[in-house]
């Protein structure tokens, strides 16, 4: 059977995500053109519909009214001889005026250059593509590595960052009074020392500042910087971070109808190529994370429209020293877990079996203030990534860890501060149980756990 004829939405691969946004089979990448119109929210996504390995890149497209339940909208965008034959490249969506547009990268013959497209159907299903409007890059950066524009409002005017490398990764700015018309503002931001391009920029600004994302080139760090796009960002310190720590990539952020900042990003495979071809389909959607800047810290939570999957509530409080089993088990299953006490490290364990052969643990160490996701005794299979995640996490008072698992996706929020999106590959039936552990002391838990849905009406 050709890839263009398999039946929607293959589901019997055990590790496909149920309300993770997956493509409806074949690969996909980024998040693209995320955007809310008409009360509708819309998430294109770099799509290989041929296959489930990259190539041949479109712009798949899903919708949901809820930002929970979704539906598979055909392909917005594909590639054409003359425009954009080697590709429709990363990019975002804005309306202008009430009319919806992408910019995105059109790649051809080497070339990557910036294109824009409109749309004058309410669904957004159909778009008119305009061609090239900034062909060639700055001097200095190579015609091949000229990508992802972001673009947004500041000051009366249109500006949009796109992605690059000088020799460092650099994000260059354009303005323009109409999306059309392009002039070069100069660097914004540079990463001295690093390899690589500052892949699909994107920038949220808050009262207390901006806020700039964006992946360096190796499919696993995502980095955020706080500052003022006037005056520039950090590279390093205490306004310097990782956006996540687990497998996320090329995340993309943008305000909502009600100005609420919220973004998606790609959670990479963890399994072998081979793997991937076998299950028919390839790459995630990390749930929709709303964003906050505080005056010195980032916050990342959950979307709360996400409980509209929730059922089957329970709520145990428990005094854990040690491993306490829960009587939950699932594939599907969010989590909530307040931590107080003693404790040196506190966590859960999920998809575990009753054994604890299989099992992965998502702790955080308060005394070392650091969020660990292990893989190490996740899968039996030994071809799939077994390292743990770890990151930084401001620790103090309770730790709350907000969890979901959805099949091979383990999604974390540790005290509302630090995130991983990391996948694991379980090969036993029974490695659905859910534990609490508490090492180094003790603690009080108090516990919430729900099963969740699938996001698309069917399994
Ligand atoms: C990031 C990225 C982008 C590019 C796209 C191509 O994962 O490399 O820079 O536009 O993927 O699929």
């Amino acid at each position: 059977m050709s890839e263009r004829e398999r039946p929607e939405r293959t589901s019997d691969d055990p590790h496909r995500p149920a309300y993770h946004v997956t493509p409806p089979r074949n690969w996909m990448n980024d998040p693209n053109g995320l955007v809310e119109f008409d009360g509708r929210y819309h998430l294109f996504y770099q799509h290989n519909p041929e296959a489930p390995e990259w190539g041949d890149i479109s712009w798949g497209h899903a919708a949901s009214d809820d930002l929970a339940r979704w539906t598979d909208l055909p392909l917005a965008l594909e590639p054409e001889a003359g425009l954009d034959g080697d590709g429709c490249f990363s990019g975002c969506a804005v309306v202008d005026d009430g009319t919806p547009t992408l910019l995105y990268t059109a790649v051809e013959s080497g070339r990557q250059r910036q294109a824009l497209a409109t749309s004058d159907d309410r669904d957004l299903r159909t778009w008119a593509k305009e061609g090239v409007v900034v062909a060639d890059p700055p001097e200095g950066v190579p015609p091949d590595e000229f990508r992802d524009p972001y673009a947004y409002r500041r000051d009366g005017a249109w500006e949009m960052l796109v992605g690059a490398t000088d020799g460092d990764p650099v994000v260059l700015r354009y303005r323009s009074p109409d999306l059309r018309e392009w002039t070069y503002e100069g660097v914004c931001h540079r990463e001295p020392d690093r390899e690589g391009v500052w892949e699909c920029p994107a920038l949220v600004r808050f009262d207390a500042g901006d806020l700039l994302v964006g992946s360096v080139n190796d499919r696993r760090t995502v980095e955020y910087r706080t500052g003022d796009l006037a005056s520039g960002f950090p590279t390093d310190g205490p306004d310097a971070g990782r956006l996540d720590y687990g497998d996320l990539y090329a995340p993309q952020a943008f305000r909502d109808e009600t100005g609420r900042p919220l973004c998606f990003g790609w959670v990479t495979e963890a399994r072998p190529t081979d793997r991937q071809l076998e299950a028919g389909w390839s790459g995630a959607m990390s749930v929709p994370r709303v964003l906050a800047l505080g005056d010195d810290a980032l916050w990342q939570a959950p979307a709360p429209e996400l409980a509209a999957l929730r059922s089957g509530h329970v709520h145990r409080d428990l005094a854990v020293e040690g491993t306490s089993r829960l009587d939950r088990a699932g594939r599907a299953l969010e989590l909530v877990a307040e931590f107080d006490g003693d404790a040196e490290e506190v966590g859960v364990v999920v998809r575990r079996s009753p054994d604890g052969e299989e099992r992965t643990e998502v702790a955080v160490d308060r005394e070392a203030g650091e969020l660990a996701v292990r893989r190490g005794e996740s899968s039996l299979d030994g071809a799939v990534a077994d390292d743990t995640h770890r990151g930084t996490v401001p620790v103090e008072g309770p730790t709350t860890l907000h969890v979901f698992v959805d099949h091979s996706v383990v999604e974390a929020f540790a005290n509302g501060r630090a995130a991983a999106a990391s996948r694991v590959y379980p090969t036993r039936d029974d490695a659905d149980g859910v534990a609490l552990f508490a090492r180094g002391g003790a603690a009080d838990v108090g516990v919430d756990v729900w099963d969740v849905a699938s996001a698309w009406g069917r399994g």
